[in-house]
């Protein structure tokens, strides 16, 4: 069956084919012309509508766009923290908060007192509203579980999701979040060194979270060790509320990513910029925390892959969003809209290592696609309005706003 993408007003497309990610100093080189394609068996299988396509989509005045990738949320977790995030406003500092049982440490006793059924329908529920926000893949992650058979069936449930939601998911093993009670994060590492084997089964890409009330630059440098061991990506949030230098010792390790980088040092800019270690900025959980600014404009300059994500969690970003991230990306680190869309499909994908398949629109990756009502202009400007008509995933519509149910016709 083919489907043609007909008239539409603008087509982000990339550069050239096979990129496995455009530094984002080269953002503007994408093209955001009128145009169409074709789309077979699930694939792009032409960069110009087919008028004999047995569907057709008219896309006129609209923006289309590959599928948003979502390369950092906590998903699946149990529960909010909605009260905490009133004690946040009113002046109480995170680390505050989580010294005294809160922050991860409540989300780890609301995962462990809700039935796996109860934890599922709550993610599935919020995969659903990434859907219609534009998300076709996303990340899933553990680190609610704080001890081994926690995380290993945070990591189950992440699997079993993957098997109920549209989207394309991946998971990560972030088994190195809050130290767990009884433990120093160095008998915690001990833990998660054997707990490996089994968590293995169903990650791509080990994370750590680096801060003043979390891990160290050593446990960092261990758990950097064993992602190369054992053949995954090293992930890393780093560089959130302190400045821990954390950047060198990823880098060390040829990290996929590091996550947050608000308080980054300003010496690890250009080593940063020049690897090929993505940048993925975080600016829902700089937001809704009053966190610093990471130093997106500074990073595009210095040629970095830089990369937005929601980092959405029930603590620090609540927020599920893509064009609510562009949104509050494109305003915090003054980036250009196809800075930030770049940051959203491409740069996202390679962060997933997906970028082969997905991510950006060219011939015989998947037809994962975002079309949207307005030009891409206004996702940004018109903050906090969701600007989807529908979603397509592997070609077929996963989601179609009503009022745009007539641009999907037969013949
Ligand atoms: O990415 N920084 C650490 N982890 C999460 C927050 C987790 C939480 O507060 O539940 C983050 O912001
Ligand atoms: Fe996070």
């Amino acid at each position: 069956m083919t489907t043609a993408f007909d008239n539409a007003a603008q087509l982000l497309l990339p550069p050239e084919p096979e990129l496995q990610y455009l530094r984002s100093d080269r953002a503007g080189e994408m093209t955001l012309e009128p145009g169409g394609i074709t789309v077979e068996h699930g694939r792009i299988a032409a960069l110009e509508p087919d008028p004999d396509a047995d569907i057709h989509v008219d896309a006129s005045g609209c923006a289309l766009l590959p599928g948003l990738v979502d390369c950092h949320t906590h998903l699946p977790f149990a529960g909010w923290r909605a009260e905490e995030y009133e004690q946040k406003v009113t002046g109480v500092p995170y680390e505050e908060i989580a010294r005294a049982g809160g922050g991860i440490r409540s989300s780890a006793k609301a995962l462990r007192e809700s039935p796996d059924e109860v934890v599922l329908a709550q993610a599935q529920t919020l995969a659903g509203e990434m859907l219609r926000s534009g998300t076709t893949t996303f990340e899933c992650k553990s680190g609610y579980g704080l001890s081994t058979a926690g995380e290993l069936r945070a990591l189950e449930l992440a699997t079993e999701l993957s098997q109920i939601v549209s989207q394309v998911t991946t998971r990560t093993a972030l088994l190195a979040h809050a130290v767990p009670d009884g433990y120093t994060t160095t008998t915690w590492m001990d833990e998660v060194e054997a707990m490996l084997p089994e968590a293995l089964e169903h990650v791509s890409a080990l994370d750590i979270f680096v801060e003043s009330i979390a891990f160290g630059l050593d446990d960092l440098d261990r758990m950097g060790a064993l992602a190369s061991a054992n053949g995954v990506l090293l992930r890393a949030h780093v560089e959130q509320f302190t400045t821990m230098r954390s950047v060198p010792v990823a880098l060390k390790h040829g990290a996929r990513s590091v996550d947050h980088l608000a308080t980054i040092h300003p010496d690890d800019i250009a080593p940063l910029a020049a690897s090929n270690t993505a940048a993925v900025l975080l600016p829902g959980a700089e937001f809704m925390g009053a966190e610093a600014t990471a130093p997106g404009r500074e990073l595009i300059e210095a040629g970095a892959i830089v990369v937005l994500a929601t980092d959405a969690n029930p603590g620090t970003s609540p927020v599920f969003s893509l064009p609510l991230i562009v949104g509050l990306g494109v305003r915090r680190y003054g980036l250009s809209t196809r800075e930030a869309l770049l940051g959203v499909t491409l740069n996202a994908a390679y962060v997933l290592d997906l970028q082969s398949d997905l991510g950006s629109i060219e011939l015989d990756k998947r037809a994962d696609l975002v079309l949207l009502d307005c030009p891409a202009e206004h996702v940004a400007y018109r903050l906090g309005r969701n600007p989807v008509a529908a979603t397509f995933v592997g070609g077929e519509p996963a989601y179609v706003r009503p009022d745009a149910a007539w641009r999907i016709m037969e013949g």
